[in-house]
Order: structure tokens, then sequence, then C-alpha cells
């Protein structure tokens, strides 16, 4: 992720993490919030209820399944304190040009949030290059640990603005083994950490980072990548619709198609289960994803299941 290790706090999910940058910034009514159409619910629904603080959350236009830059440029002004999106789409696997995003976020003095939970360990994540002030991260996708445990990542600046809101012992420097209760905040972004954590989940975590690092995040990318340039080819000899964006720097590990129907898409989903092959239903269509561990063989199996409901 390009960045260091006393950048990060662990937490339990989206939900929680994202609370803890929303919450902890000094708003003023009339403050804004950018953000797009179509986020998952646990990173839009802590900025929305700071409407009772007098902040507005601005939604861009949206434009099908693209990010469309000047929309977001359309909402953002000098009152704009947040812009927040998600780097892959949940829905479409869109992945959003987060450096552009960034460059804009900053142009008006706003801070640049980013939920990480559909790339973080398929796809690769550059905190530094793009601009990334906050980060949050669910770790049982991608990132192949469990539930309950999330992470968040704060930058330096970032810091300067985000105050604690659910502090605990790990957030402050000094008071352990003898509790003087000041808030002397951690020096580190640990400082966003309260009380103990799902340890199962961070061994779970740390295992599945050990390994990812081992493998290396650019050979699982170039692997995740051709696995989905495998499915488009096989998919491209069906009657089906690919709905996902085709170019090549805003597609991922997802890739969603329609069968034409309703019926048809949800008969396909079904038949997935009886045959132990998961099927998503989402953004109107149907989605898999593939991770580097997925092979050819899996792709035929898939590939199957979708020829036989596409007859
Ligand atoms: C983009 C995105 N963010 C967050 C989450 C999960 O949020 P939470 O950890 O609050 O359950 C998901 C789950 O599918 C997701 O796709």
């Amino acid at each position: 992720m390009n960045t260091t290790p006393d950048r990060f706090a662990y937490l339990t999910n989206v939900a929680d993490t994202t609370a803890a940058i929303a919450n902890g910034i000094a708003w003023q009514p009339g403050d804004n919030v950018v953000l797009v159409q179509g986020e998952y619910p646990s990173f839009v629904l802590p900025w929305t209820r700071l409407a009772q603080h007098g902040v507005e959350s601005r939604f861009a236009r949206s434009q099908g399944i693209e990010t469309d830059l000047d929309a977001i440029e359309d909402v953002i002004d000098d009152r704009t304190r947040a812009v927040i999106i998600s780097h892959v789409d949940f829905n479409s696997g869109y992945r959003n040009d987060l450096a552009a995003i960034g460059t804009l976020a900053h142009a008006h003095g706003a801070l640049f949030v980013v939920d990480a939970s559909q790339s973080l360990g398929a796809i690769p994540v550059d905190v530094t290059a793009w601009g990334i002030d906050a980060l949050v991260c669910v770790g049982y996708k991608w990132l192949m640990a469990s539930h309950g445990i999330a992470v968040l990542y704060v930058s330096e600046r970032a810091q300067e603005q985000i105050v604690p809101t659910a502090p605990g012992r790990y957030s402050v420097r000094s008071g352990w083994p003898f509790p003087d209760y000041d808030l002397d905040w951690a020096g580190s972004a640990i400082r966003y950490q309260g009380g103990a954590l799902n340890w199962i989940g961070v061994c779970a975590l740390a295992e599945s980072l050990t390994l990812q690092d081992e493998i290396g995040g650019d050979v699982i990318a170039q692997r995740v990548i051709e696995l989905t340039d495998l499915l488009i080819d096989k998919l491209d000899a069906l009657p089906v619709e690919i709905t996902s964006s085709r170019v090549p720097e805003h597609r991922s590990s997802y890739l969603t198609f329609t069968l034409g129907s309703i019926e048809r898409d949800d008969a396909l989903v079904d038949s997935g289960k009886a045959a132990n092959v998961l099927f998503g239903r989402r953004g109107g269509g149907v989605r898999v994803g593939t991770h580097f561990w997925n092979d050819e063989s899996d792709l035929d199996r898939l590939v199957a299941l979708i020829e036989q409901a596409a007859r």
C-alpha cells in the first residue's frame, strides 16, 4: 500500500471504521460531503447521519456504471470536507481512477476517503501516490481473513483533522498499566483503536497477509485480471451480456453479466447453489469473482452452468 505500519488501526467492520472517520471531523453547519450513487450502505450511512449536525451529503449524478468525474466536480465546492468513494464498486466491479478523484478532492481542501473492501488483496492500492487520506477495508473479502476484523488507514495529515471518538486503552500514550485517563493520543493511527480486538480475526489476517506477501501483490493482481480476461472470452461466446466495464484500467476481480431476464438470472443463481458455485445477484444481473487461487477448471465449471442456463 506504499505506507508504514504506524498508519493503521484495526476495528471490526466498514461501518465502524467509516464512523471513526466521519464522526471525528470537526464539522460546521453548512459543510458537505461528496459521494457517488450505489456505494455500500456501511460506507454511506455514517456520512448521511451527519445531516443532524447540518452537514449535507451531495451525491454526484451517475452515468451508468461509470464514475463521471465531471459530475463529482459539479458538486464539490470549498465547503466540501470529504470526498468518499470505493476503489472497486461492489455491484459492477468498476475500478475507479483514485488518483484523479483524489486530485479533485485536494483541490478543494477536502479529505479523500476510500473504501477498498472490494480491491485490497486482489488489486494493488497505493495510498501515497493516490493521495488517500483515510481508507477502510473489511477483512473477510479479498484479504481472506474473517468477519469481525477491518483495516483502517489514516495518513499523518488526516490524523491532525480526525479526533478519536471511541477511545479506549489502545488510543492513548500513557496510563497503562496505571491508568491516568489523560487523553494524550497515541502518535500513530492506533489512536482510533479503542479496546481489545477480535484477536482470532487478527491472526487470520496476519496469516493471510503473510501468504499474499509471499506470492506478491503484483503477481496476485496479474492472475486475477488474467482469470477475468479468460472469463470474458468464454462469456463472449455465449448469449450473455457483460455489464461490467471492459476498459482495462476500470476492470477488477469482479465481472457482472445478465442472461437477459430476471427469471434466467435467478435460475442461474439457483443452479449454482445446487452445484456449489456461488453467484452474487448484483448490479441488475449476476456477479462472479475470481481470486488468485482459482484455476481454469473452476472457470470451466462456472461457464458450463452459465451455458446451460443461457440455452
Ligand atoms: C464495498 C463494501 N464495503 C463494505 C462492505 C461490508 O461492510 P461491513 O463491514 O460494515 O459489513 C462490503 C460488503 O460486501 C462492501 O462490498
